[in-house]
């Protein structure tokens, strides 16, 4: 019955931190997912990596007149930093710039080639006669053909995010200093997407009901709205060589390979793991389910050019006589914008908080909280400080927190720190359990549907109702009169809690490993997240890697058994002191 998902978050690129508006919108919902279906008993390989290459990297690089390769390795060990503090886990979080993603995209580009779906054209680009050199399309800017938008980008308008050939912007100029630009000739690949078309509309109309509207509405109109060849080759040094003689100067474009990045990952990690055929059970199996998690602005690149690609290649890569074809995206989940305090995210304004930042003054569980409570899943939403602090202290600290400690407390100093003998059940009692364990599947559901906020609040919902449960049940008044009955609500509440944790613990893990080692249970609810060195021939990276081995964690209601012996409980939440915290968060917003 065990399901194969693979979790896929797009690659950000290695050059600069990660804000919040990148963890609301990509790694915390797939991390989310990505643990539900663990404990559902699912084999999950989630995998992403740092995006090394790509103008965005090399300019960062010029600015700061150090090499991209120096950028791109302080920022993915960042990244790993950033995940490990909060919780993101990834079966492995790699990179673009190593031999085995060079290999698997130069395989596909050959493939797509021999299957005639990628052609040669001369194409005008622009040409820097003060540099000497084509401009690469991030840093030429201009206005949007399409939404008058006057900062578009040459490959993208960020405003409607259309995506762009630097030559249909109207009034185009180098990015850097203004200077005008000449347009001269030089030769590329194209792939070839009208080719592709058809075929890419047919997968976008097969079954797709379930997708969030925003997303698939938007990919088949951008489809039915014609789709032309597209070059995957860029005049750059930086990137991944063309696997053919002749175009040394030239580099595969950073988006064609990018996102191949998914699957070079899942054959890392499969070789990693010694079992160098394991990434096809998420690949070629037609039964596995593959989920891609990202921004709205990625949404053509894994709703179109992703699946483009895979049918370029016929869809058998590395295939052998019993493999079918390989999976084309099962769901793409794409997120709208986080804005802050009412504006929008400006990196390049330093308008954001960003997540080591954040991780330094606050614990991630109640980031975590707060960022899957505003998701922004189906329309942009705003973080803001006041509603931050109120839901920590009445949701977090009032409800949930305060649930486990009063009663975790109450069990460990009344009842000799042991689960108590439990007399017969009332209907109080039968009530409260059996509400917390049709939450397993009204919670369950709406993660497996991608509704994490939703899933979170039903979830919050379930302590609310224990909270009711024990204020009729008041084991701290009957504990005087009668103590036999109050065994009897202790063991029903620290059962509530005890599946509560599980319930909890996709969106909140490290306070829910810690209510589960208050209960006296040993081990691990997940594995761990570490990082590990990887060699290869000529070169070596740092990955992040999870390590499922020790994870006990399963989504079912609480077997607590009477007798088991409890651990000292300690607070799980702190209450903020909104003066206090509001002035922390705008000092980490204006820093
Ligand atoms: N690096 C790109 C960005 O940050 C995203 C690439 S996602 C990919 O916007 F997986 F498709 F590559
Ligand atoms: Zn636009």
């Amino acid at each position: 019955m065990s399901e194969n998902i693979l979790v896929c978050t797009a690659w950000p690129y290695a050059n600069g931190d990660q804000h919040l508006g990148h963890v609301a919108g990509n790694f915390l919902p797939a991390d989310i997912f990505a643990r539900y279906h663990r404990l559902k008993g699912n084999r999950v390989l989630m995998v992403s990596g740092s995006d090394a290459h790509g103008t965005p990297i090399t300019v960062k690089a010029d600015e700061e007149g150090v090499s991209p390769r120096e950028i791109f390795e302080r920022y993915h060990r960042r990244f790993l930093e950033t995940f490990i503090g909060l919780g993101i886990s990834y079966d492995l979080f790699t990179h673009t710039n190593t031999e085995n993603h060079y290999r698997v995209s130069q395989d596909i580009f050959t493939a797509a080639l021999n299957n005639g779906y990628i052609y040669k054209e001369t194409q005008q680009q622009f040409y820097s006669a003060a540099l000497k050199r084509f401009l690469p399309d991030r840093y030429i800017e201009g206005t949007c053909p399409k939404c008058g938008y006057e900062s578009a980008r040459g490959d993208q308008c960020d405003n409607c995010k259309t995506l762009l050939e630097p030559t249909e912007l109207i009034n185009p100029h180098a990015k850097m200093d203004n200077s005008p630009l000449e347009l001269r000739e030089t030769e590329h690949f194209f792939l070839d997407l009208a080719k592709l078309s058809d075929q890419i509309l047919a997968y976008l109309e097969d079954g797709k009901e379930f997708w969030r509207p925003n997303v698939i509405n938007f990919s088949k109109n951008y489809v039915k709205e014609g789709l032309r060849g597209r070059p995957i080759t860029r005049d750059i040094d930086w990137g991944i060589p063309i696997p053919l003689e002749g175009y040394e100067t030239k580099r595969l474009y950073v988006w064609f390979e990018a996102v191949i990045g998914y699957l070079s990952a899942s054959i890392e990690w499969s070789v990693n793991h010694g079992t160098p055929d394991a990434w096809k059970d998420w690949w070629y199996n037609p039964a596995a389910k593959t989920y891609y998690f990202m921004g709205k602005d990625n949404i053509p690149f894994h709703a179109i050019i992703w699946p483009g690609e895979l049918l370029a290649t016929g869809r058998k890569l590395y295939a052998t006589e019993n493999d079918g074809l390989m999976n084309l995206p099962y769901d793409v989940v794409s997120n709208e914008y986080l804005t802050m305090t009412g504006a929008k995210i400006s990196t390049s304004r330093n308008y954001a908080i960003w997540a080591p930042d954040i991780l330094e003054r606050f614990d991630p569980d109640p980031v975590r909280y707060y960022l899957n409570a505003i998701a922004p899943e189906t329309r942009d939403s705003d973080f803001m400080f006041d509603d931050f602090i109120r839901r920590n202290n009445d949701e977090l600290v009032a409800t949930w927190g305060n649930l486990v400690n009063r009663m975790l407390g109450f069990a460990f100093k009344r009842f000799d720190a042991t689960v108590p003998e439990p007399g017969e059940l009332g209907d109080l009692d039968r009530e409260i359990l059996a509400t917390v364990a049709e939450g397993f599947d009204t919670v369950g559901n709406l993660l497996a549907a991608a509704k994490f906020k939703a899933a979170q609040q039903a979830a919050m919902k379930l302590a609310q109702a224990a909270n009711i449960y024990l204020d009729r049940k008041a084991p701290w008044k009957t504990i005087k009169t009668d103590r036999d009955a109050t065994a009897t609500t202790v063991f029903v509440i620290l059962r509530v809690i005890d599946s509560l944790k599980t319930i909890f613990a996709p969106f909140l893990p490290f306070t829910s490993q810690k209510v589960h080692e208050y209960l006296g249970y040993d081990g691990q609810l997940f594995g761990e997240i570490g990082t590990q060195e990887f060699s290869e021939t000529n070169r070596s990276h740092t990955a992040l890697v999870y390590h499922p081995e020790k994870a006990a964690g399963v989504w079912q209601p609480s077997e607590l058994p009477a007798g088991q012996k409890l651990r000292k409980p300690a607070p799980l939440f702190k209450k903020f002191d909104p003066k206090e915290t509001e002035a922390v968060l705008m000092e980490l917003l204006e820093n």
